[in-house]
């Protein structure tokens, strides 16, 4: 199968995500961790770690170790932080994909301290700092105990620490800022008791749009260097592109009388004689299974009808009337003057952006481009 012969299939424009990544560390200032967890953010771990890597980036995030695996077989050589739960017993194959795995429980570090010494690696960690999310993370009034427990146990070793903002795509949020005050206070209590926290990192790409107070040593990105939008209250930075566009074929064209119902459970009804296309794309490629969807098909955007199928839509071509069997209906990206963006569809589905990339099905090929 190759890119004419696809049924539905992904193109990522892998200069484009290098690009974003030169303006997000250019706007930041500061070195950046590119996230490539969720199969970065739909777009191909492997090939998108490097493009990542050749960009500019000075690190990677995943949340699972299987990912960090992933984005090392993309020929990358720079830290890989794991940024959620990895298994103690898992130290042995950490440390052989080279990871950096963020610890947040004694309990764990100690069992992950333990593991590392019977199999004789030492593991970089950070510490995870609590400061307003309440999802991983040691309170930070535990910090300072926290880390003078953490920097005795053989067999990790702290290189860095971090927390995460839940509202800093909620513009100048009054919670964001009581927890960058909370995560100052814990770095002044560390440095006063010359207690070493590595590379501190907390803002997201959101962040570096309006609080260069949150930048610190390192700011980790994932949803603008794939080009798409991290808060709808501000403008993208300059020349950021989406990298990503989504396409499937046409598959079937047929007229079908007034009256007939369409698709399963005949959810629309034709209101005259219409004429109808089949596309290769369902909710088992990652649409939703809803009404209300739409694709550009011949330059104009068109209406899907009936329910969405786990492997085809059907779509109203009667505005038309040029499309042909083979011809491509774009799902996200640009077809003529018509574009559908990540965020057109998160609206639709009343979703983000992160959520509609993230669904992308395995099944569905990505190619990548250079140009
Ligand atoms: C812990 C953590 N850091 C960084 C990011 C990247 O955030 P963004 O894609 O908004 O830049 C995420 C995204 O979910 C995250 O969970």
């Amino acid at each position: 199968m190759n890119i004419h012969t696809a049924s539905t299939w992904v193109e990522v424009n892998l200069e484009t995500i290098r690009n974003n990544v030169r303006i997000m560390r250019a706007a930041a200032g500061v070195p950046v961790m590119g996230i490539v967890k969720g199969n970065a953010y739909g777009h191909g771990t492997a090939k998108v770690s490097r493009a990542i890597v050749e960009g500019g980036a000075e690190c990677l995030g995943v949340a699972r170790l299987e990912e960090a695996r992933d984005a090392r077989e993309g020929g990358v050589d720079v830290p890989i932080l794991v940024l959620g739960y990895v298994h103690p017993e898992r130290a042995k194959e950490a440390a052989e994909n080279n990871a950096t795995l963020t610890v947040y429980n004694l309990d764990l570090a100690k069992q992950l301290s333990e593991q590392a010494i019977k199999n004789g690696v030492v593991i970089p960690v950070h510490v995870k700092i609590d400061t307003g999310m309440r999802r991983l993370g040691v309170f930070a009034e535990n910090g300072v105990e926290f880390f003078e427990q953490i920097q005795r146990l053989p067999g990790i070793k702290i290189t860095g620490m971090f927390t995460h903002f839940p509202r800093i795509d909620e513009v100048r949020h009054p919670t964001t800022y009581v927890q960058l005050e909370r995560f100052n206070h814990l770095i002044g209590e560390l440095r006063s008791r010359r207690i070493h926290t590595g590379v501190i990192h907390a803002s997201t790409s959101a962040g570096v749009l309006y609080m260069p107070e949150a930048r610190f040593d390192m700011v980790r990105s994932g949803i603008t260097i794939y080009g798409l939008k991290s808060t709808e209250d501000l403008p993208q930075l300059d020349g950021i592109q989406p990298a990503l566009t989504w396409k499937a074929r046409v598959i079937s064209i047929k007229n079908i009388p007034a009256g007939e119902g369409i698709g399963y459970n005949h959810r629309y009804i034709t209101q005259k004689e219409e004429r109808i296309g089949v596309i290769a794309v369902g909710y088992g490629d990652g649409m939703r299974r809803k009404l209300g969807n739409f694709a550009i098909v011949g330059g104009k955007r068109v209406n899907m009808v009936g329910g969405m199928c786990m492997d085809q839509c059907m779509v109203n071509l009667d505005e038309v009337p040029d499309v042909k069997i083979g011809d491509e209906a774009v799902l996200i990206g640009t077809q003529g003057s018509e574009t559908i963006t990540a965020e057109d569809i998160a609206k639709a589905w009343n979703t983000t952006n992160y959520e509609v990339v993230n669904s992308l099905h395995a099944r569905v090929p990505r190619f990548y481009f250079d140009a």
